[in-house]
């Protein structure tokens, strides 16, 4: 926990008038929630415990570290367990089955809110945006105590103040905001690794995504307080960041002082002590030559470009609104190889778009071939109301989309077998991240392209740098052995 901050709060007088300001407003509420948690505490002869559990993508991973500094700052420690005094879901909603997933873990839950009645149950998130799912929840499940969306997770504190003072279900939903709040509690899951948001919301609207409906419009955050974050995380050791946007590309075109992504990375290759930068996700449409000169130039950018492409079809790219086609897109991967032929290329692909004829599936096929994809995550097509795909004619059928789904799993899983042990033999760097999961001789390291490689060691080497020899190669990873620390 930041010190600094700890200090802010610890200096707020509760007798004066509720701050009208952020983030003095939150750290008021933090400490009020803190006397609360104090005294119920000394009442149950036990800590009270805090569990957060997150669905979907890293823009939500990073939240919740966000909202679990707040918790934790408010005096609950961090449990994995659910049979928890406040618990919290920060959901996904960008696939029917994201809901779903939430939908039994709360049935589940109802049963421990009965045995421990002062337990708090919030939900916050994507899906909270969506009017739908806030109506079926407060018709459903009335025992949830606070719903908040993507734009206010800074309130934490302060709806958790409103709840203590009240008996109904507290909701506050924003449809969109123009704020960035800074300087808020965070609790990083790796002490050696950060994700850093560069920016917020999306204003791509491709027609099957609910994304840019649950998260806002585009906003930049001022590249001084990235680099500044960046500069505070590298003092408490961290080593890795991965820069979080839905279109880094687009990064810096809502600020006053026009930024390009390219020349944000120039700023913090500058940082010492930061050793590596990954990013994601950069959208094919606007990716330019001088991020690819400036990642060619870079020592500290990862090896490593996560490229959705979504489909191989012109025709279906067009309908997906993705504003680039198939040749662009591969034209784009050759251009990106002849600068780093060392790159790692990753992607995501839907199948089953509404219209997607079998034509145009074998074009997603030979994309594939033709990239040479490192991985890919593949995904059925999912409707999601309001959208403009949800309303289109010619949806596939089940039957048809599981067939092809199949086969592509079955073809990137071929290319990447190929393409996979490429580098046995060669010595790596990787970072070290944690004790193997399987084998509690190995250490688990990440390599710049993102492909990890175990090896034995202890776990004083976690957080560090090391150049790992590449003996063996298992498919999706390595078995190496330490050659020395950097
Ligand atoms: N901003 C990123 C993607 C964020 S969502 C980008 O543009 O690349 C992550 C992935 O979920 C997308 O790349 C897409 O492949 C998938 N996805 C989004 N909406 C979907 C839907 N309705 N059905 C199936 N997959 C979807
Ligand atoms: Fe969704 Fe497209 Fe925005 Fe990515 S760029 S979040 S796929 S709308
Ligand atoms: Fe899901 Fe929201 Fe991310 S919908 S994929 S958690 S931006």
């Amino acid at each position: 926990m930041n010190i600094d901050i700890e200090k802010l709060i610890e200096n707020i007088d509760l007798d004066m008038l509720t701050p009208e300001i952020e983030p003095d407003r939150q750290y008021y509420y933090i400490k009020k929630c803190h006397e609360y948690v104090k005294q119920l505490s000394q009442k149950l002869g036990r800590p009270l415990k805090a569990n957060v559990t997150t669905f979907g993508c890293q823009m939500n991973t990073r939240d919740s570290e966000k909202l679990l500094g707040i918790l934790e700052e408010i005096g609950y420690e961090q449990t994995e367990s659910e049979e928890a005094d406040f618990v919290i879901f920060n959901t996904c909603t960008v696939r029917e089955n994201a809901n779903n997933r939430l939908y039994g873990r709360l049935g589940r839950i109802s049963n421990s809110k009965k045995i421990n009645p002062h337990m708090i149950i919030a939900l916050c998130g994507c899906m909270m945006q969506e009017e739908k799912a806030v109506e079926k929840i407060k018709k459903s499940y009335r025992f949830v105590d606070i719903i908040f969306g993507t734009h206010n997770i800074y309130k934490l504190a302060e709806l958790i103040s409103d709840k203590l003072d009240s008996k109904s279900m507290i909701i506050d939903i924003w449809k969109d905001t123009d704020k960035i709040v800074e300087e808020l509690p965070v609790e990083r899951k790796y002490t050696f690794k950060s994700g850093v948001n560069i920016m917020f919301g999306c204003n791509n609207f491709c027609s099957y995504c609910i994304v840019p409906y649950v998260r806002g419009r585009e906003r930049s955050r001022n590249p001084k307080a990235i680099v500044m974050e960046i500069e505070k995380l590298v003092k408490d050791g961290v080593v890795e960041i991965m820069l979080l946007g839905q279109n880094v590309n687009s990064y810096g075109r809502t600020l006053e002082d026009k930024t390009t992504f390219a020349q944000l990375l120039i700023e913090i290759e500058k940082i010492e002590g930061l050793e590596r930068i990954r990013f994601m996700t950069p959208h094919p449409k606007d990716l330019s030559n001088e991020l690819i000169e400036v990642m060619k130039n870079s020592k500290k950018i990862c090896r490593h470009m996560h490229l959705p492409i979504q489909s191989g079809s012109s025709a279906i790219l067009k309908k997906m609104n993705r504003i680039y086609d198939k040749e662009h897109y591969l034209a784009l991967v050759d251009k990106i190889k002849a600068a780093m032929p060392d790159i790692s290329i990753t992607t995501d692909i839907i199948v089953g778009f509404p219209g997607e004829t079998e034509e145009d599936f074998l074009e997603t096929l030979d994309v594939v071939r033709k990239v040479k994809y490192d991985s890919a995550f593949t995904y059925i097509y999912s409707k999601r109301t309001g959208t403009p795909a949800a309303s289109m004619e010619d949806q596939i059928s089940p039957e048809v989309i599981n067939e092809r789904f199949n086969r592509l799993l079955k073809e990137v899983k071929s290319i990447s077998s190929k393409t996979a042990g490429k580098d046995v033999g060669k010595i790596v760097k990787a970072l070290v991240e944690d004790v193997n999961e399987h084998n509690p001789s190995l250490m688990t390291g990440r390599m710049g392209n993102n492909i990890l490689v175990h090896f034995p060691g202890d776990s004083s080497l976690i957080g560090k740098i090391v150049d790992v020899k590449l003996d063996q190669s298992k498919g999706f990873y390595y078995i190496g052995v330490l050659c020395g620390e950097l």
